[in-house]
């Protein structure tokens, strides 16, 4: 009898998947999307070229990346039913939950033949990659009682972005960041959400289901909803001062707390982002000043390389960029509907490389519960 394949918690380290998407190099800190090495792809890139390359396997050439550019622009606006969905929404409520509800709302807007159908596969991708900047936007703005603000085709996707939600173009500088932000966040391999996004569109659910069920997983706090978490875990530091970062730490570290930021199932080196992430926070403290907050952040990372170093634990993608997202202005609940926004490009790669191979996700389990019993 052949082994039975053991359980592996959580499937650490267990192949889902043949992929030519994202390759990490988790020892090394490596991280690299269709080959091409995140450093390079922050620095000579835009997030609509990463996007074409993430979705369709190969850099644009110029005629198709000013046609899919045009494409996005065309696509950024929200059907009116879909505005009202978000007016109808407790204003209190998480902004991630807002997304999820618009997100499977879209679905009923763009029904398509059959997810089978190249052509619905490939305009839902671009619709959603087009639209979920201008959901988060417009939550924001309606969660405050004012009307959303129409997207503009004459601003790139970053920039429109943050022209939608606070209502002014930003300056350059700014816009290249967020370009910069979203271009990190877009993929990641076989990430909790991303693999969320694999199962549901090997179903041959809609690609607009497939995208609300990544964003409930991402929402977690243990995947992308640590982000927003890491700025308020920094202000509990006494005093905000950095020679109280070592007990702080040590003391969340005796009571077994997970310290938000830090830690990756694959890496076990730091984050090839977070240090790219870094960078941007100079750029932006050259412009607007800095905060306090890094010099305790900083310290943090110090600290926690010879505490836990030694277990691999590192600072990982979200450790940097609360500090990056605050600097521009955003919202600390919104920090990972941006996070949503970028990596909605690596979820529809996945998804479409998924539908290429398929076979509907099944896997079987360990037996531990009785049998066979009789109902008393
Ligand atoms: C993202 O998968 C991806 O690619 C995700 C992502 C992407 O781009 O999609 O990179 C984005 O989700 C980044 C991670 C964001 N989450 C956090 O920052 C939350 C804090 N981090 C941890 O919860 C944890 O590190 C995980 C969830 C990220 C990884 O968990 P693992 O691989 O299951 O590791 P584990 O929980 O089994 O921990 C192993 C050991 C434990 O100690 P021991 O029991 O062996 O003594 O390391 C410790 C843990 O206690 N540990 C931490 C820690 N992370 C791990 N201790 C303190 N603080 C931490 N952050």
């Amino acid at each position: 009898m052949a082994d039975k394949p053991e359980y592996v918690p959580g499937l650490a380290g267990v192949p889902a998947a043949r992929s030519s998407v994202c390759l990490i190099n988790g020892a090394e800190g490596k991280l690299q999307y269709r080959g091409y090495p995140i450093e390079q792809l922050a620095e000579k890139c835009t997030y609509e070229q990463v996007a074409y390359m993430l979705l369709f396997g190969e850099f644009a050439t110029d005629d198709e990346l000013k046609a899919f550019e045009a494409e996005l622009a065309r696509e950024r606006s929200l059907k009116f039913r879909i505005i009202d969905v978000l007016k109808n929404l407790p204003e209190r409520g998480h902004p991630m939950d807002a997304l999820t509800a618009a997100v499977a709302s879209m679905g009923m807007f763009y029904p398509g033949d059959h997810v089978e159908d190249l052509e619905f596969r490939r305009l839902s991708a671009v619709r959603l990659v087009a639209k979920l900047p201008t959901v988060v936007a417009a939550w924001h703005r309606i969660r405050q009682g004012d009307n959303p603000i129409e997207p503009r085709a004459d601003l790139g996707h970053a920039a429109n972005f943050l022209y939608m939600l606070h209502g002014e173009e930003p300056d350059e500088l700014t816009a290249k960041i967020m370009d910069v932000a979203l271009i990190l966040h877009a993929e990641h391999s076989m990430n909790a959400s991303t693999f969320t996004a694999r199962v549901t569109g090997s179903t041959l659910a809609d690609p607009y289901a497939a995208v609300a069920s990544a964003i409930g997983s991402l929402a977690g706090p243990l995947h992308g909803g640590a982000n927003e978490r890491v700025l308020s875990l920094l202000e509990t530091i006494p005093d905000s001062k950095p020679e109280n970062v070592r007990r702080w730490a040590e003391d969340k570290l005796a009571r077994k707390e997970k310290i938000m930021g830090f830690g990756h199932r694959v890496y076990k080196a730091k984050d090839p982002r977070a240090t790219v992430l870094q960078g941007l926070v100079g750029q932006l403290f050259e412009k607007f000043g800095s905060s306090p907050i890094y010099g305790v952040a900083t310290e943090l990372e110090k600290q926690m390389e010879q505490l836990v170093g030694h277990k691999g634990i590192y600072p990982n993608v979200d450790f940097y960029s609360g500090i990056v997202y605050e600097k521009m202005g955003i919202p600390i609940d919104l920090f990972t509907p941006v996070f949503a926004i970028a990596r909605v490009a690596g979820w529809l790669a996945h998804l479409l490389e998924q539908l290429q191979d398929n076979r509907i996700f099944r896997p079987s389990q360990i037996w531990v519960g009785e049998a066979d019993r009789t109902v008393p």
